[in-house]
């Protein structure tokens, strides 16, 4: 996730069990771009333990056969296509999800890439632009040119992301695809994850927003599936986290206040979870400096209740904060 799910964030949640497979931020492509340094830092110096997928965006075929090309001489297990972001300043580039209006293009793009990628080339894309029903010629062409995984967020570009999430077209992608189909879209707790397998048969999961908001989620989920009592955190796992979180994505060497500022990314997640008043967030938003967020936080948090850590309302998340995260 764009300026959210960074190197420092990698390695903070990789100390949470974290998932087994990690995707960079996109690698914004142009005619002139180089690697981003800053993005290139999670496959370079990976700090998991875990495989990297470096994700790439854009629409300018030269390019994007130039850097993922670039990209595969650097420890990655494969390159992923970002045709989701919904964005209006990357889709009215026709990059991400506006590339989903030009299916041809879309054609002649993955077309190009998979003769460039010779590790793993995957898909990450929603089910349309502004309706589902270019799904089924989407998924034609994916197939056609032999990709080694989709990833479907069951959404449209026009849903952005508080729409309910069609999790049939998912399970229509599975049943259609010759490869492995990853589900997205809303799965915010180890029981959703599970209904969410049991309803589409995906071969995997993606996970944004309730990774965020739950780093327990994946091992959560793991111990589910070998059976064994998911771990559930107390109020004061989830503050130890926020405190974690902000040793992690901020610096000591950065005003108080810049630090509130950067932490306030991952509260619009993290909040949701924390109770159903929303006074949290309303809050925490509104803190000037650390001291005043971190007291808000020990008031809702320093207990040892059991914290589920799913969100009382997706709705309620501001549409620009979550947009504020894409950019090309
Ligand atoms: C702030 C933000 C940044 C995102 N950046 C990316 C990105 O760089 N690449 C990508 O494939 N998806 C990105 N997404 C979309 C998520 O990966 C995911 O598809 C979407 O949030 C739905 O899944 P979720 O409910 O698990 O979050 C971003 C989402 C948000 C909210």
């Amino acid at each position: 996730m764009q300026d959210v799910t960074d190197w420092n964030f990698w390695k903070l949640i990789s100390t949470y069990g974290g998932p087994d497979v990690y995707f960079t931020e996109y690698f914004r492509v142009t005619e002139t771009s180089k690697l981003n340094k800053y993005i290139l830092k999670s496959i370079v110096e990976n700090p998991t333990g875990k495989p990297a997928i470096a994700q790439i965006i854009g629409n300018d075929i030269a390019s994007m056969v130039r850097t993922s090309r670039e990209l595969q001489k650097h420890n990655i297990l494969g390159v992923d296509l970002n045709l989701g972001c919904p964005a209006p300043v990357v889709y009215k580039k026709k990059a991400g999800g506006g590339l989903l209006r030009f299916p041809s293009e879309v054609r002649e793009l993955i077309h190009a890439l998979r003769d460039a990628i010779s590790i793993q080339f995957s898909v990450k894309t929603r089910i349309g632009f502004d309706t589902p029903e270019v799904f089924d010629q989407l998924l034609e062409i994916f197939a056609g040119a032999h990709i080694d995984l989709l990833t479907v967020h069951g959404r449209t570009v026009k849903d952005l992301y508080r729409s309910s999430v069609n999790y049939d077209s998912i399970q229509k992608a599975v049943q259609y695809m010759p490869c492995p189909v990853w589900a997205n879209g809303n799965i915010y707790s180890y029981q959703k994850a599970e209904s969410v397998i049991q309803q589409t048969r995906a071969a995997g999961l993606m996970i944004g927003r309730g990774a965020i908001r739950n780093p327990w989620i994946f091992s959560q989920i793991r111990d589910r599936s070998h059976s064994v009592v998911p771990f559930i955190p107390s109020g004061r796992d989830v503050l130890e986290y926020i405190h974690n979180l902000a040793a992690a994505v901020t610096s000591p060497n950065e005003a108080s206040h810049k630090r509130v500022q950067h932490l306030k990314k991952y509260m619009n997640f993290v909040g949701l979870g924390i109770e159903p008043q929303a006074e949290f967030l309303h809050r925490t938003r509104r803190a000037a400096n650390l001291d005043e967020f971190f007291g808000i936080c020990h008031e809702f948090l320093n207990h040892s209740n059991p914290m589920e850590m799913t969100p009382f309302a997706p709705e309620s998340l501001p549409e620009n904060d979550t947009l504020a995260g894409c950019h090309l």
